[in-house]
């Protein structure tokens, strides 16, 4: 089998886009944009150059994706063109149809600018008031586009089957940072304070990975590596640098090195991490050249550093290779997943990878409880116009990487599949595929080996289908995982789960812990959860002996309250007091959704009172999980 251009660029349509996009493509982007902080948009124009893709008959009019934009006009070659927007459809936004004066053969190329406006309603960027701020000084924005946001900050064809590359310039007044996904090629000083940023991409990249984040930001670079052509370093308030700084420095440069000599060289030129402020609404977004990450990864121990590593590894995974669609979604996260536990295991021993997944596998079986059988396929169902925000949750990670990790075993060990995967990053780099190219590859690849009848073989007897396309509520191999980490904390769990009904829990000390790592006691407390539901007395000796309740590490507090509020409302006030500043979706959807159980009024008044803190994607999740409508 050729692994030919043609052969890579087979596409498969994406539901979650209304652009015409397989019939002519954008191959580069060229924005320019002015912040305008007091109205909360951005104005100016996108350029999108496209090329005719359609064999045989000629292309007449370019469709893109656009969701609550004010367009002003659209030119061709410096002239006006005729263009109109649909009605929205809603979370797919408003279809915009810009006639070509001309028709193009499949290879013509044409360059369609776009004067537009963003508006108040746009669903990427969340917009903070100076009192947000640590400073409290000066406003701050960042965007979040996948994965289909993108297209309420810019036109363009929103799905990853396209992939461009881009360049910004972009004016912002106060004097105030401004930070793209591509290379800061320069700064203009335009006077009273407005400066003008010139960005670069190279890369060809999909359009969810358009980033944009302005605030006062101070930047730390961190120590080169020998022999190293990139470099990286933190961005963030200057309140928050030096932590920032102490909690990233000893592992990123080390990390993007273990991950290129698992895949390939670098692209990107520098790798930096940009710390945000609470809102930001996931754990770490892999926008190129600036990962975006969460402040509550600052833990004062380093012990959320695996974040890193996972947005690291996207810069082969999503960004390198990417998806066509959502529903091959897990060829990014999967594949990033085992990526970073890889990673973890060269900087901690196979034992700490063999933890990772252990936890994986538990926050698998919690979220497949929650979908509907086509969410829980790896390869999951999508229907037409379906928002991929809805699909969103650990089954593309963790399926995908056990499923990774399962023909690891059974094709003989790392020794031979470490290569594969320097060979599936070579063939597919720069490429959108689908589960069937992937798939086509992995069994041409190993066929090609010495011994390699055997390994055919071998992959002929994994049950393809259960693993692709399988529902249900856990994996359909049960995976065994290395317990030398985990046992203490299963132990400790038993202990508790024995004492349930006790009303003397003086066995229990603060000792207990003493020589677990943080992500110990988050097996200990995963563990503790799968038992029945705990009394409200051992809850209560639970927090005492170990201080749960107050404990400033999320990912400790989150699995407290889930613990603590299944058996009852008495930690139901203090749950609502922690979320109302917890913008990662990870901590604060679980808590209003267990809240919403416990005290519903309690979960709804304290959404809507604190609504406008969250970022506009995880307003309309904690919306929908709720029930309730916000208008903002
Ligand atoms: N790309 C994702 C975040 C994402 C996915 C945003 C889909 C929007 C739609 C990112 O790489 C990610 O997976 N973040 C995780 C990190 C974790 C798995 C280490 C998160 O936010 O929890
Ligand atoms: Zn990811």
């Amino acid at each position: 089998m050729s692994f030919s251009p043609e052969y890579c660029q087979v596409r498969e349509r994406d539901l979650a886009t209304l652009s015409n996009y397989l019939s002519i493509v954008t191959r580069h982007i060229e924005i320019d944009w002015t912040i305008d902080w007091t109205n909360k948009v951005f104005g100016g124009s996108a350029s999108l150059t496209l090329e005719a893709t359609e064999e045989g008959e000629s292309v007449k009019e370019v469709v893109l994706d656009s969701s609550f934009l004010d367009i002003k006009d659209v030119q061709i070659d410096g002239k006006k063109v005729q263009w109109k927007l649909d009605e929205r459809i809603e979370a797919m936004g408003e279809a915009l149809h810009v006639t070509l004066p001309k028709a193009l053969n499949k290879g013509d190329h044409v360059t369609i600018t776009i004067g537009y406006s963003t508006t108040t309603q746009c669903t990427a960027v969340g917009w903070l008031e100076p009192n947000q701020t640590k400073s409290g000084k000066y406003p701050y924005l960042f965007s979040q586009c996948q994965a289909i946001h993108a297209r309420s900050l810019l036109p363009c064809q929103d799905t990853s089957s396209v992939k461009a590359t881009y360049n910004a310039k972009v004016r912002s007044g106060m004097g105030l940072e401004v930070l793209l996904s591509g290379l800061r090629k320069g700064v203009k000083d335009l006077g009273e304070g407005v400066r003008e940023f010139v960005y670069e991409q190279t890369n060809a990249l999909p359009s969810y990975l358009i980033a944009v984040a302005a605030g006062e930001l101070v930047y730390r670079p961190f120590d080169k590596l020998d022999g190293r052509d990139w470099t990286t370093g933190v961005w963030t308030e200057p309140g928050l640098i030096e932590a920032a700084a102490w909690e990233f420095r000893e592992d990123t440069a080390r990390f993007v090195a273990t991950a290129e000599d698992l895949t390939s060289a670098y692209k990107f030129g520098q790798y930096n991490v940009l710390l945000l402020p609470e809102s930001f609404p996931y754990g770490g977004m892999e926008n190129p050249v600036t990962t975006y990450v969460t402040p509550t990864l600052i833990a004062g121990d380093r012990s959320q550093v695996d974040v890193v590593a996972h947005e690291i590894s996207h810069s082969w995974f999503g960004n390198g290779i990417s998806s066509q669609s959502s529903s091959h979604f897990w060829l990014n996260e999967g594949f990033t997943t085992y990526t970073e536990r890889l990673i973890i295991g060269k900087t901690h021993g196979e034992p700490a990878r063999q933890l990772s997944f252990i936890i994986g596998r538990q926050g698998l079986i919690g979220d497949l409880k929650r979908f509907e059988p086509r969410f829980q396929r790896l390869v999951s169902e999508y229907k037409e116009h379906e928002d991929p925000d809805d699909g969103y949750g650990q089954c593309a990670y963790e399926k995908g990487a056990n499923l990774l990790l399962h023909l690891e075993r059974t094709l003989g060990g790392l020794d031979v599949f470490l290569p594969y995967i320097k060979d599936y990053v070579k063939t597919f780099e720069g490429y959108s595929i689908n589960t069937n190219q992937w798939r086509d590859h992995l069994f041409d690849y190993f066929g090609k080996q010495e011994g390699g009848a055997e390994y055919v073989r071998r992959l002929g007897k994994v049950d393809w289908d259960a693993w692709l396309h399988g529902a249900g509520e856990d994996l359909c191999v049960d995976l065994q995982y290395d317990d030398t980490l985990a046992k203490a904390c299963y132990e400790l769990a038993a202990k508790w789960d024995k004492a349930r009904d006790s009303s003397d829990f003086s066995a229990f000390s603060s000792k207990d812990l003493e020589n677990f790592s943080a992500t110990q006691k988050v097996v200990f407390l995963d563990k503790l959860e799968t038992y029945e539901t705990l009394p409200h007395k051992a809850v209560e000796a639970l927090d005492e002996t170990y201080g749960f309740g107050k404990t400033g590490s999320a990912e400790i507090r989150l699995r407290f309250y889930e613990i603590a509020l299944k058996s009852g409302p008495k930690y139901a006030e203090d749950a609502a007091v922690w979320v109302i500043n917890k913008g990662r979706m990870k901590y604060c959807r679980p808590v209003f959704r267990l809240l919403n159980e416990q005290t519903p009024e309690l979960a709804k008044k304290t959404f809507t009172d604190h609504a406008s803190f969250y970022h506009p994607i995880a307003r309309k999740m904690i919306a929908k999980d709720l029930g309730v409508k916000v208008d903002l």
